[in-house]
């Protein structure tokens, strides 16, 4: 067990791609398929979108963290604060305590410096020229961010892996895996598109759609869960991008 929390970040400044749906589909995940695990999900939307319909999902072991404290007047991320809270697992317990946060959109990192601090950042996009463009913006800000900041942190800076969500087919995972080539990211699994994923975690919604899309999203939210889990063990940026 780490001695810390393990914090992971969905973040892209494009709206629409996933962010929230990952980490949504993330935390459930790490709860159910890590037994001695504890999840806390943070909303780093001052709007709190999504977090007032993830209260029915709360129990011992999954919990959706609301705290002024992290954030600033403008509504942009109180780093200081965000930084402790990362750095400690108070009062401590004898389970591992994993941190997903969901960012919104607009998020500019040199704005958001706790994302040095963190353990991993996914960075969700889909097909449409418009996201690819605003990702690789986003992935430069990052890397810019990333050596702004090397000064001042021990160690590497967390692994960013970008993960392709509402892919249609095949041949348009591939073509998006083009744009990213030159990126020294890790690529990850695609999703798929799939309408199960349009209703599940609306308020109104029973639970039983989020429990098919639970069974439907299986192998990929084991294959996202188990990522989380070894981050420690992916090795330090690739040199160009890297499938996993
Ligand atoms: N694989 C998928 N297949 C079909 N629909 C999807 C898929 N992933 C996400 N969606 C849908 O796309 C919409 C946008 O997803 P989501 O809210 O997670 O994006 P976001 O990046 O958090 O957006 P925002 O920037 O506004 O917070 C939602 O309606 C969601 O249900
Ligand atoms: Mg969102």
């Amino acid at each position: 067990m780490l001695a810390k929390p393990r914090s992971v970040v969905f973040a892209n400044s494009k709206g629409g791609v996933g962010k929230s749906t990952l980490a949504l589909m993330a935390s459930l995940g790490i709860a159910t398929l890590h037994p001695s695990s504890r999840v806390e999900l943070i909303d780093l939307d001052i709007q709190k979108t999504s977090s007032d319909s993830l209260r029915r999902f709360e129990n011992s072991r999954f919990s959706v963290l609301e705290n002024e404290d992290f954030f600033l007047n403008s509504g942009s991320p109180n780093n200081g604060n965000l930084i402790n809270h990362m750095g400690s697992d108070f009062p401590y317990r004898n389970s591992q305590k994993y941190i997903i946060f969901d960012s919104p959109a607009g998020n500019e990192p040199s704005r958001s410096t706790f994302l040095s601090h963190s353990d991993l950042i996914f960075v969700p996009t889909s097909v449409g020229d418009a996201d690819v463009f605003a990702t690789l913006k986003y992935l430069g800000e990052l890397q810019e961010l990333f050596g702004k900041q090397k000064t001042n942190i021990d160690g590497p800076p967390p692994p960013v892996v970008l993960l392709p969500n509402m892919v249609d087919s095949r041949e348009e995972f591939n073509e998006l895996r083009n744009h990213f080539t030159k990126h020294s990211v890790y690529f990850g699994k695609p999703l798929y598109y799939a309408p199960v994923f349009r209703r599940a975690f609306r308020s109104d919604e029973n639970d039983t759609s989020v429990a098919k899309l639970l069974q439907q999203a299986k192998p990929y939210i084991g294959w996202l869960t188990d990522l989380i889990a070894r981050a420690d063990q992916l090795p330090l940026p690739p040199k160009k991008l890297f499938q996993l």
